[in-house]
């Protein structure tokens, strides 16, 4: 990324020197679904990022812009509201509200926002910019936040200026990265913990379907109340469960299955993933990369099969690789209906496997295939 630029074209649109925040986008090895039913996930950040250059004005105005949209956005603070045009401020102005919720005076702004986070491709483009300004604003501000409060305020800003009720994965992932490590996170008590990812001559590769369904945000939501349903349930003889976290396949068996076999096979593959990662991390801690890559495979077919947030784009990605030995594990990533597969490679195998897999991509889904090889890096931080 040109930092440099960023800086120049800033001052040239504000006339003043930027505080510049990076927070980066993520992927995630195992767990998906499973933060917002209490369960745990394995994230990590990655070295494709969100850069805001940020300095405060004498005035309440919000000014912003998005120099690779060549997009510019104003507003007086006392007009705070989501925006419905265009969505890139809604991630700013979202955390902007977080502070007026906790009670802090805030002051005008000038913002101008660069990001290598390809966008709707699953990798959290927008929770990397919900965290760049919520670091930015507690730095200019001097408020003080610890990173758990402003992960948080970063997820609320989803919630209510993007619409999407979203777990505390990609935020927490954006935020509290660590190079070369993925985060066991347990989205219950917030506890986690920092796992060495040793990839021994592989390389995440993620492969970029370039569709995103407008599905994608109301069968998110869907997604959410179909598991409380199926916690309600569950409750009316287990009422100690408090969340599929608690849940076992037996309780589903009984109290869920013969009221809904849908919300059943939902909740089937919720409690299942959040036993297949529980296990995946014991791979991980023995350096069993082979089995963690088999169950990315078993992950892939309960998201397409049971869960059903798999689209065509990404079942085909996933089963070209099904055949390919260079490819340890492979899965659709991230909320779903769209976005990227993420697939763990013999690294030497890469250029052959894209040569293999992109025109055919390209021919049948008439689609172009992107692909990124990317490591893991901090979280949120300041670089200037
Ligand atoms: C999206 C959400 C996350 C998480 C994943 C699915 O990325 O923002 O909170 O629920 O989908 O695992």
């Amino acid at each position: 990324m040109d930092i440099e630029k960023l800086k120049k074209q800033f001052v040239q649109l504000y006339q003043q020197e930027p505080l510049v925040v990076k927070s980066p986008g993520r992927v995630n090895i195992i767990g998906e679904h499973t933060d917002y039913n209490n369960g745990f996930v394995l994230p990590a950040a990655i070295d494709k990022a969100a850069y805001l250059a940020i300095a405060l004005r004498d005035d309440d105005e919000i000014h912003l812009s998005a120099l690779d949209l060549n997009e510019h956005f104003k507003i007086h603070i006392k007009d705070l509201k989501p925006i419905g045009d265009i969505s890139w401020p809604n991630f700013i102005l979202g955390v902007v509200a977080q502070f007026i919720k906790k009670g802090i005076t805030l002051k005008g702004f000038n913002a101008a926002l660069l990001s290598d986070v390809p966008i709707g491709a699953g990798l959290s483009s927008s929770a990397a910019i919900e965290c760049a300004t919520v670091f930015a604003l507690n730095e200019l501000l001097q408020t003080n936040l610890d990173r758990m409060t402003m992960v948080h305020m970063a997820q609320k800003a989803e919630h209510e200026y993007a619409g999407v009720m979203c777990g505390i994965m990609d935020q927490f992932a954006s935020m509290m990265g660590k190079k070369d490590h993925v985060i066991k996170l347990d989205c219950m008590t917030m506890e986690y913990e920092y796992k060495p990812f040793k990839l021994n001559g592989l390389k995440i590769l993620l492969l970029n379907t370039n569709v995103k369904h407008s599905l994608a945000s109301s069968e998110y939501n869907t997604r959410r109340l179909e598991c409380m349903k199926a916690v309600e349930w569950v409750k009316e003889s287990n009422p100690s469960v408090k969340s599929l976290r608690d849940a076992t396949i037996e309780m589903l068996k009984h109290n869920v299955l013969n009221k809904d076999a849908l919300v059943y096979r939902r909740a089937e593959f919720v409690v299942e993933e959040i036993n297949r990662l529980q296990q995946a991390s014991i791979n991980l801690e023995m350096g069993d990369i082979n089995a963690i890559g088999a169950k990315m495979y078993t992950t892939h077919d309960g998201l397409s099969q049971k869960y059903e947030v798999s689209c065509k784009e990404l079942d085909f990605l996933v089963n070209e690789t099904r055949k390919n030995d260079a490819v340890i594990g492979s899965r659709m990533m991230g909320g779903g209906f769209g976005g990227c597969t993420i697939n763990l490679v013999k690294e030497e195998e890469i250029e052959e496997l894209i040569k293999i897999i992109k025109p055919r991509y390209e021919e049948t889904m008439s689609l172009p295939l992107s692909f990124y090889v990317v490591t893991i890096t901090n979280g949120t931080e300041i670089i200037e």
